[in-house]
């Protein structure tokens, strides 16, 4: 339901499969256009691989999260620390039907919080995704380079940690 309350919490072992089901729907959102949906199986497959993603739940140094409503899981973002002060976020995405609802917006909030001693915020975007390039824009994030990820041009974004529009704002109306 769209008025479900949105519980934030770290992942468990349990919520494995739902994360790998709504990576597999996200990503096929996103990439099909730019890779094709065989090459985006293949990709996800080994990018979110059970194993891999179950070390990432008890990573030092790194917050993997969940969003549920309504006992649905609705989102997911992971986030690491690298070394010396500088968070890094891997994934965030929310459930293609529950979209600009301001619930990744949340999520990330949620992964900053975590990691409040880190200086610099850093991440990877296609340039062919435009609503992630408009949410982390909207993010006070720009870009600093370009590469290419699985045959897919790339940006990488970085921000200071406290430099997000609303944080700003919130500071001055205080
Ligand atoms: C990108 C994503 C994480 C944003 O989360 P969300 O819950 O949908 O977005 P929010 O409601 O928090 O939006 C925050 C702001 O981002 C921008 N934004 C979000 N969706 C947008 C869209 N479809 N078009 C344009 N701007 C958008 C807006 O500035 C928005 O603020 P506003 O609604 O006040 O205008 C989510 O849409 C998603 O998972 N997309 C698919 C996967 C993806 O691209 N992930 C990022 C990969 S790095």
């Amino acid at each position: 339901m769209s008025g479900d309350a949105v519980l934030i919490r770290p992942a468990t072992a349990a919520d494995l499969d739902a994360v790998r089901a709504l990576l597999l729907e996200a990503w096929h959102q996103v990439y099909d256009p730019i890779l094709g949906p065989d090459k985006v199986a293949e990709v996800t497959s080994r990018w979110h691989a059970r194993g891999l993603l179950a070390a990432q739940i008890d990573q030092p140094r790194a917050s993997f999260l969940v969003a549920e409503a309504g006992g649905i899981l609705v989102a997911h973002g992971f986030a690491a620390v690298e070394a010396p002060d500088t968070l890094v976020v891997s994934r965030l995405y929310v459930r293609p039907g529950r979209q600009r609802r301001g619930i990744g917006r949340r999520v990330f909030a949620a992964l900053c919080a975590r990691h409040p001693d880190c200086a610099r915020l850093r991440l990877f975007v296609a340039a062919e995704n435009p609503i992630g390039l408009a949410f982390w824009r909207r993010e006070g994030f720009a870009e600093v380079r370009e590469a290419i990820e699985e045959g897919a041009r790339v940006l990488h974004m970085e921000r200071r940690a406290a430099a997000a529009p609303e944080r700003q704002a919130a500071m001055r109306s205080q």
